[in-house]
């Protein structure tokens, strides 16, 4: 198939600034009476940018920015600047912001890359240029679509981000980790854009075989249909039971090392419409998306293979499709899960658990004791959160601040909501051990996370991030554009180093 999103490349420039070879060239600016002194570069531009200056056009507040064609002396076409705000309330996020600024910039002129500075005292050392890299490299993403050739063609496309620097540190392993990550968050961005009859659980294992098929490292292992139903899988085959396109459950080994081992299970829905408690037509559409979950497991176990991730980590996403068909489970019906407990079907539309509690329990099996599952569970995390914050619930306190460390420093952000032993009273059942959701619509997103912790283990801690708000905004959101936003695999990839 075609490339459906830009091959962006990443440098590092220690070059002089008026040499760099790119189309626009951003300035960050502190807010200040006085504007920066910028003579040693061109006396033309530091006239230009302080008449900006006098007339109240630009004085480095965040959201302002001043372009200006570039004087002879520099190899770019444009100059911007762009404000970073108040020096005192710096923040690294902030830095992520000014790279898209940027880049934002040069697309709007059609161009093709764009480089910042980074050589002011604030934003100087390893942390921030890393900053500037993901910056980058989260808004120089393009989802392309799926045009007819020619089309595709005319379309220009982004393909150069430059940060200059004279930090005179090797970053070579910072320019890895930003390359390898990059390819992770594309990779996951493009698995969730593209539509579910391409990404069906057969192109998932199609992508995982592509991944590391080769790699000594990873063990990688299928399990269809029937080998699931073998086993007693029976969340994971009520669900698949309905649909005619063949389900998988794919799981990845890799011992990197540690006392550890790791489970990282993603929800890998490709499609769905609700099952027999079929969902509304508007927006089903979306549900092209319910694999988020899964895409960012497999691209983050993919970033944490290829940077040697000196842990154990298990990976599991259980993939299939959720139709209503003369085959598909129903309203009423009682489930036995892989461990045993069994399961009242109030709405078939929530089987993302069903099939996620097979995967933790399987991953269980494996040996993994510290778990994180992500899911696009459900629509009350959108009314709770919106597209800005991923609901976080967790059965082990110390796991989670752990995790939220690693929030502060991807920049993504996560809100820990409750999970009292008082919740559960939705999901009693008369008939089974429990309802798979309550039929209360009360506490939705909690309620999800309840009855995923009854198939986690005695001793076990784990965390269930439900994504089904930040996986995919409407809007463009900070220095993500809208559509997929490969959510949580920088924060994993913090975490785990
Ligand atoms: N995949 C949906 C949740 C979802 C909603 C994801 C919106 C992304 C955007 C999930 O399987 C679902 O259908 N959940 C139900 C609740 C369930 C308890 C019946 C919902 O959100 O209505
Ligand atoms: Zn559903
Ligand atoms: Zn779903």
């Amino acid at each position: 198939m075609a490339e459906i999103s830009n091959k962006l490349e990443l440098t590092v420039s220690t070059e002089s600034v008026s040499k760099t070879n790119t189309d626009l060239l951003a300035f960050g600016c502190f807010a200040a009476d006085k504007p920066l002194d910028i003579s040693k570069y061109s006396s033309e531009l530091n006239n230009k940018l302080f008449t900006a200056w006098q007339d109240k056009q630009f004085s480095g507040k965040d959201k302002e920015s001043v372009t200006f064609d570039a004087p002879q002396e520099f190899a770019a076409k444009k100059i911007i600047f762009i404000g970073l705000g108040k020096e005192k309330e710096f923040e690294i996020d902030k830095l992520r912001s000014f790279a898209a600024k940027a880049i934002k910039a040069a697309k709007s002129f059609k161009y093709g890359s764009a480089a910042v500075i980074a050589q002011f005292s604030k934003i100087n050392d390893t942390e921030a240029i890393y900053a500037l890299l993901e910056g980058g490299f989260l808004a120089g993403y393009e989802f392309k679509g799926l045009h007819k050739p020619e089309k595709e063609e005319t379309k220009k496309t982004f393909k150069n981000f430059t940060v200059v620097t004279d930090q005179k540190k090797d970053l070579s392993g910072l320019i890895k980790k930003a390359n390898s990550v990059m390819s992770s968050v594309n990779l996951a961005r493009d698995l969730v854009n593209l539509p579910a009859n391409i990404v069906t659980p057969s192109y998932f294992e199609k992508t995982a075989k592509k991944l590391f098929g080769a790699n000594k490292k990873v063990k990688l292992s299928v399990l269809g249909f029937a080998e699931a139903k073998k086993l007693g899988m029976g969340g994971f085959c009520a669900v698949a039971q309905g649909t005619e396109e063949p389900a998988k459950m794919i799981i990845l080994e890799y011992y990197g090392g540690g006392k550890e081992t790791y489970g990282l299970i993603g929800k890998g829905l490709t499609f769905d419409s609700g099952g027999i408690s079929i969902k509304p037509s508007s927006g089903m559409m979306e549900m092209k998306t319910d694999m988020s979950g899964g895409a960012t497991v497999l691209a983050a176990f993919s970033a944490l293979v290829e940077l040697g991730a000196k842990k154990n980590i298990i990976a599991v996403i259980p993939a299939t499709e959720n139709l209503p068909s003369g085959r598909a489970y129903k309203p009423g019906d009682v489930i036995t899960m892989l461990n045993g407990t069994t399961v009242e079907i109030n709405s078939t539309d929530a089987e993302g658990r069903m099939i996620l509690a097979d995967a933790l329990t399987y991953a269980q099996r494996l040996g993994a004791k510290k778990i994180i599952d992500f899911a696009t569970l459900t629509g009350a995390c959108l009314i709770a959160l919106g597209q800005v914050r991923t609901g976080l619930m967790t059965n082990a306190q110390g796991f989670a601040d752990e995790f939220l460390a690693a929030t502060k420093r991807s920049g993504e952000k996560f809100w820990q909501l409750p999970m009292d032993e008082e919740y559960l009273e939705l999901l009693k059942s008369s008939v089974a051990d429990t309802l798979n959701n309550s039929e209360s619509r009360y506490a939705g997103t909690v309620s999800g996370g309840k009855f995923l912790e009854k198939f986690i283990e005695e001793g076990n801690k784990w965390l269930h991030c439900d994504i089904a708000g930040t996986a995919y905004l409407s809007k463009p959101q900070r220095y993500i554009d809208k559509h997929a936003t490969g959510v949580a695999i920088r924060t994993l990839v913090e975490y785990f180093s």
